[in-house]
């Protein structure tokens, strides 16, 4: 275990194999050990600090129904919301009086021809406001014309959790308008258009073996995002997967640790869904190598309308609120949260790039190719 660590540690990469040994065999001096590693990681890039990210959910419309997720478009408790440009502006406005250089606008997946121009809106008018903010969407499957129309408009960044680089679970745990295939495709496509992007995936979803999740560290390790957002699977009492038990915080610490290794200068945030299953989560995501923390800066009248799983934090809480208790609970770890846009610090050529572009093959490639060494899926 701890050879495959510090071997992790030194070349950045393991083949999936290793990392399903990793998973399978960890225990409590591995995690500590990969943990430690991983935070000297991130401090030999980052220090001590930790930069946040305001997320404005701007809308929980959605076309899709994938099942582990609240606001599903098959679930009909959910009462459906979009912000006015207004309402948007505002959010953003207290969120950078807080101090945030990061705003994230979220929403379930919609890309009508409004939706699309009205975004683009949104974001020429937060950049014009406030031109040294970085503004990162994550709004889901779109065609590449708007990807483009909302990098020209002044996105610079792109999150699209790939959920599971498997395409059997893949399947599992979507309808079947959704392929794993499309949305590695899309992600490729966020990166020849010059977005830094985000994937990510769920921990413990149903059915997950740990060879999926192996299956995910090469994707991770070999596709190196900017960004990689991962957090245990919560069941959502409205979704058809409601009976299914959540995901493992020692199992989502672990993860983060061995991505730390595998990617050193990713920015890796510990999510909310982590805080949920543990109230210390957050802390002990960084502790296990995170680097990035995102509150919440949605009115809260509309909080309780994008609730993607059980019990999500922060419900009540003032988006000011929020952004004190996370500096408190950063402080209390030796952390300090940074008035940072919070780019990566890229300390080597993404040398998996090119190759990712020219050869957009298949995802149910994606393992195989790994295995075999190639450099992206
Ligand atoms: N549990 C945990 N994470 C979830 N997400 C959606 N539903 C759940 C759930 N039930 C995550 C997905 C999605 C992100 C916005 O939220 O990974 O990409
Ligand atoms: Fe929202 Fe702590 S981050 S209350």
């Amino acid at each position: 275990m701890i050879e495959l660590i510090d071997r992790l540690a030194e070349e950045h990469s393991l083949s999936i194999s290793e990392y399903q040994y990793l998973i399978e065999h960890r225990n409590q001096e591995a995690a500590e050990y990969a943990a430690s590693r991983a935070r000297s990681v991130s401090q030999s890039i980052y220090g001590k600090d930790i930069f946040v990210r305001g997320i404005i959910e701007f809308s929980n419309i959605c076309r899709n129904d994938c099942y582990y997720c609240g606001i599903r478009k098959s679930n009909d408790k959910v009462r459906r919301y979009a912000l006015t440009p207004e309402q948007i502006l505002q959010c953003a406005e207290d969120g950078y009086s807080y101090g945030f250089r990061t705003i994230v606008l979220q929403s379930g997946e919609e890309g009508s021809p409004a939706y699309i121009d009205g975004l683009c809106q949104t974001v020429r008018s937060i950049k014009e406001r406030h031109p040294d903010v970085a503004i990162t969407l994550s709004v889901g499957e779109l065609e590449r014309d708007d990807y483009e129309k909302l990098y020209q408009a002044g996105a610079d960044r792109y999150l699209l959790r790939h959920e599971t680089a498997d395409p059997d679970l893949y399947r599992k745990l979507h309808p079947k308008e959704l392929s794993l295939e499309h949305r590695m495709n899309c992600l490729r496509e966020l990166r020849s258009i010059g977005y830094d992007v985000g994937a990510g995936f769920m921990v413990g979803s149903p059915w997950q073996t740990a060879r999926d999740l192996a299956e995910d560290l090469k994707f991770i390790e070999t596709f190196k995002p900017e960004m990689c957002g991962i957090g245990p699977f919560i069941p959502h009492r409205d979704t058809p997967l409601r009976d299914f038990p959540a995901g493992g915080l020692d199992l989502t610490l672990f993860l983060l640790s061995l991505i730390r290794l595998a990617v050193p200068d990713i920015l890796l945030p510990a999510t909310t869904a982590l805080g949920t299953i543990d109230p210390e989560g957050r802390e002990k995501g960084v502790l296990a190598g995170a680097n990035v923390i995102m509150p919440n800066l949605s009115p809260v009248d509309v909080r309780r309308q994008y609730e993607l799983y059980n019990d999500k934090i922060c419900m009540g809480d003032e988006s000011a609120q929020c952004r004190t208790c996370v500096d408190m609970r950063m402080f209390s770890i030796g952390y300090r949260v940074v008035i940072d846009r919070g780019d990566i610090r890229r300390r080597t050529k993404r040398d998996g790039r090119g190759v990712g572009l020219a050869n957009p093959g298949s995802a149910s490639n994606t393992s195989r190719t790994a295995e075999e060494g190639a450099v992206d899926a």
